[in-house]
């Protein structure tokens, strides 16, 4: 790993063996980007990257000169309104309203290690030795604005982080109205735009368009990153798949509104934006003042999206994810909101805790409906006091009770909410984010609390923490049922409340900090009404989330195949559910819920009292299973082998670091009468090795990857005697072990 300047041509080279990262100072002293990818040689000029040809309808830097245009040089950190017509990765707007602004070099330092990054979510380093990081100053001499432009070259990542520190050194009041993460123009636009999107219930569906002239784009306004949209985008060429062929993925470490745009202009370039939503920001940056935007993660790969997930998800796993339940073994667990939803009493969570704890669950969790007078879902929230009449003995004699049970106990909160029917808004009707003089709509019966202000957040953290030190908590589901409309702060001046998203989400990572300092052995899991902010901002502080309410086997692979392009497998909570479904009304074998659920945070959401005596058994069964493998199913290689949005067959495939142990899920959705002989072609196997199928029959790793897997079920020809029936949502986890 190396981060080489060259004096003379002014031109920085970030490079790993794996990847190389180009730019150079340009002419006029703005900073040119000339190269992301695959490693290249250094050398001291690199300047034939830069094409510059004279064409009609150009605006140009120089007088005299009909070749310096910033409309066809590729930059790093572009403005708008010089030259260059494309979207910008920066505006300031000033007190005499303009926006123009001119950033030119200034200076550069180069360190070992990586800095964190004040008040926000960003990537780490156990040892310097890890990365290195590059810092070159950018500064704007009228306005005397400097640009501090982060890059960490990470020594065993295909991944440079980035993003941006601004200062106002001058002496006018200015405002921040665009400041992205990450701005990248790549010299071409063939490539296909990989989106995550879907909706409430069907979260991160793949949604492939190819690049066209003009903007496409992703993106959240709703104050979290949403269901609807994913902050991970991925550039790929056409005929790149699993295994083979470039890809980029781009991903922001955040939470709340984003922007991932890419731009391609009449020539066929392609500009990549990604950072904090343009639309509705304005942070105000009086003299002395400073802000910083979210980190922003661009990985690429020349061996196709497999690769780069698998990039990913280490990186996001061992250093972005942190603390003690970072490299764990992630406890079973039984949740009881569909279990229960409102109605439940201590003795009857008890007795669902018992029963799980005879099968095998580690950590017990309850849900919504504990606290204040929460018996539906209009009233309670904000007040996080146990409710006496549902739990007299408070939340600490119910985690006492669990415990004796010989498992751990979890509680559900929903900290950035209140219920209008609630102590804390009777005294603090003023806390929630409002307009004023317009009317305040509900999502859920609820209002969303002011987190930019310090005493909102104070409180909640007073509450919980009260709880989390007199109870025996052992984990936290953190919730967040709705998006943000009518926001205004009224703690802010007028001038400030583009600043309020923004600053919420602060509060909220503020929040979690607290919590993770003060009580560093509570796993925490997040939450959105299922994954309404599955993003890596939340991964900082809770290594693992709830993927989606919608608990269906079927539905579920599609949610956690689009999941994984970005977010490691350790990452995703998945349950096992009661059927029929309670969203889709579907009902699929117990086994295949746990066979898709185990590749994730493994846990169920259902009253085991209500199972037969046989499925009590295949319980038993499952967490057997998953307690033998979970190391590999969590933190293995993973391997995307056949998609959910191609057909009615789904395979997947999680592989022990040491290639020794494979776990091999296979999922038919549709069942097929006299159907084609099948075959999976395995990956990431050593070829070299013989492995063992499901203590039967042993084939070497190369004949599993290049011949494949048989999966020719009964569905193919007549049924034979001592066979099994092949049927709807079947599937099948192929357990292989290597001989000797
Ligand atoms: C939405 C979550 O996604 C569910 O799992 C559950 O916790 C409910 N909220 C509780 O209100």
């Amino acid at each position: 790993m190396n981060i080489f300047y060259h004096e003379n041509t002014k031109t920085f080279h970030l490079t790993n063996g794996q990847i190389s990262y180009l730019m150079k100072v340009l002419p006029n002293g703005c900073l040119g980007q000339l190269y992301f990818g695959r490693a290249l040689h250094d050398r001291e000029n690199f300047d034939h990257l830069l094409e510059t040809k004279h064409r009609p309808m150009t605006s140009y830097v120089f007088e005299g000169n009909k070749l310096f245009s910033l409309e066809h040089c590729k930059q790093e950190y572009p403005v708008y309104g010089s030259t260059d017509f494309r979207h910008p990765a920066i505006e300031l707007l000033q007190p005499n309203g303009s926006r123009l602004t001119d950033f030119t070099y200034d200076s550069h330092t180069i360190s070992f290690g990586k800095p964190a990054l004040k008040g926000l979510p960003a990537i780490y380093c156990e040892s310097d030795e890890e990365a290195q990081t590059l810092t070159i100053c950018l500064r704007d001499r009228l306005l005397e604005v400097c640009l501090y432009l982060h890059y960490t070259i990470f020594a065993d990542y295909p991944a440079l982080a980035r993003s941006v520190y601004i200062e106002n050194r001058g002496s006018q009041d200015l405002h921040l109205t665009t400041a992205m993460s990450l701005s990248l123009d790549l010299p071409d636009s063939q490539y296909e735009f990989v989106h995550f999107s879907g909706a409430w219930s069907r979260e991160r569906y793949t949604k492939i368009r190819t690049l066209e002239q003009g903007i496409q784009s992703v993106e959240s306004t709703r104050g979290h990153s949403s269901h609807n949209h994913n902050p991970f985008i991925m550039l790929r060429r056409q005929g790149t798949d699993e295994q083979a062929g470039e890809a980029l993925g781009f991903s922001l470490i955040y939470s709340g509104n984003f922007l991932a745009q890419v731009e391609v202009d009449t020539w066929d370039t392609s500009r990549v934006l990604l950072g904090i939503n343009p639309f509705g920001f304005d942070w105000k940056l009086s003299p002395g003042e400073s802000f910083q935007t979210p980190e922003a993660v661009m990985v690429y790969s020349c061996q196709g999206m497999g690769s780069l997930s698998r990039a990913f998800h280490k990186l996001y796993r061992t250093r972005l994810a942190r603390g003690m339940w970072r490299d764990q073994p992630r406890p079973i667990l039984l949740n009881n909101w569909e279990a229960t939803y409102f109605d439940f009493t201590e003795d009857k969570l008890v007795s669902i805790a018992q029963a799980a704890k005879q099968d095998g669950v580690e950590l017990f969790v309850l849900d919504d409906g504990w606290f204040g007078a929460r018996s539906n879902d209009k009233a309670g929230l904000g007040d996080w006091v146990a409710n006496p009449k549902r739990l007299p003995g408070g939340i600490t004699r119910l985690a006492q009770r669990i415990e004796e049970l010989g498992i751990k106990f979890g509680l559900w909160f929903e900290p950035e909410m209140v219920n209008k029917d609630s102590d804390l808004y009777r005294s603090h009707p003023d806390w929630i984010l409002k307009t004023p003089n317009r009317s305040s709509s509900h999502g859920r019966n609820q209002y969303v609390l002011d987190f930019s202000r310090p005493e909102v957040v104070d409180a909640v953290y007073a509450m919980m923490s009260k709880i989390l030190s007199e109870a025996k908590v052992s984990y936290i589901k953190w919730d967040m049922n709705r998006s943000i409309t009518e926001c205004y702060s009224t703690a802010l001046s007028p001038d400030r409340q583009g600043e309020v998203f923004h600053r919420y989400i602060l509060g909220v990572y503020d929040l979690y900090s607290r919590l993770n300092a003060k009580f560093p052995h509570v796993l925490f899991e997040s939450c959105a009404s299922g994954g309404g902010r599955f993003d890596p901002g939340m991964l900082c502080y809770a290594p693992q989330a709830w993927v989606s309410d919608d608990s269906d086997a079927v539905e579920r692979l599609k949610i956690q195949y689009g999941t994984s392009f970005c977010y490691p497998i350790s990452s995703m909570g998945a349950h096992v559910s009661a059927v029929p479904n309670h969203q889709i009304n579907r009902t699929t074998p117990l086994s295949t819920r746990a066979n898709v659920a185990c590749f994730g945070a493994f846990g169920y959401e259902l009253d085991l009292n209500q199972l037969t005596l046989e499925e009590r058994e295949q319980v038993r069964e499952q967490i057997k299973f998953v307690k033998q493998y979970r190391l590999v199913l969590q933190y293995g290689d993973f391997y995307r082998l056949k998609s959910p949005f191609e057909g009615t067959v789904t395979a997947w495939m999680s592989v022990s670091p040491d290639k020794r142990t494979a776990l091999v899920g296979w999922y038919k959705t549709l069942n097929q009468v006299n159907g084609p002989y099948q075959r999976i072609k395995l990956q990431g196997l050593n070829p070299k090795l013989s492995y063992c199928i499901d203590g039967n029959i042993s084939c070497f790793g190369d004949e599993l990857m290049y011949s494949g897997l048989i999966t020719t079920d009964s569905s193919a020809g007549e049924q034979q005697p001592g066979e099994k029936a092949a049927c709807d949502f079947d599937s099948h986890i192929f357990v292989l072990q290597a001989l000797s």
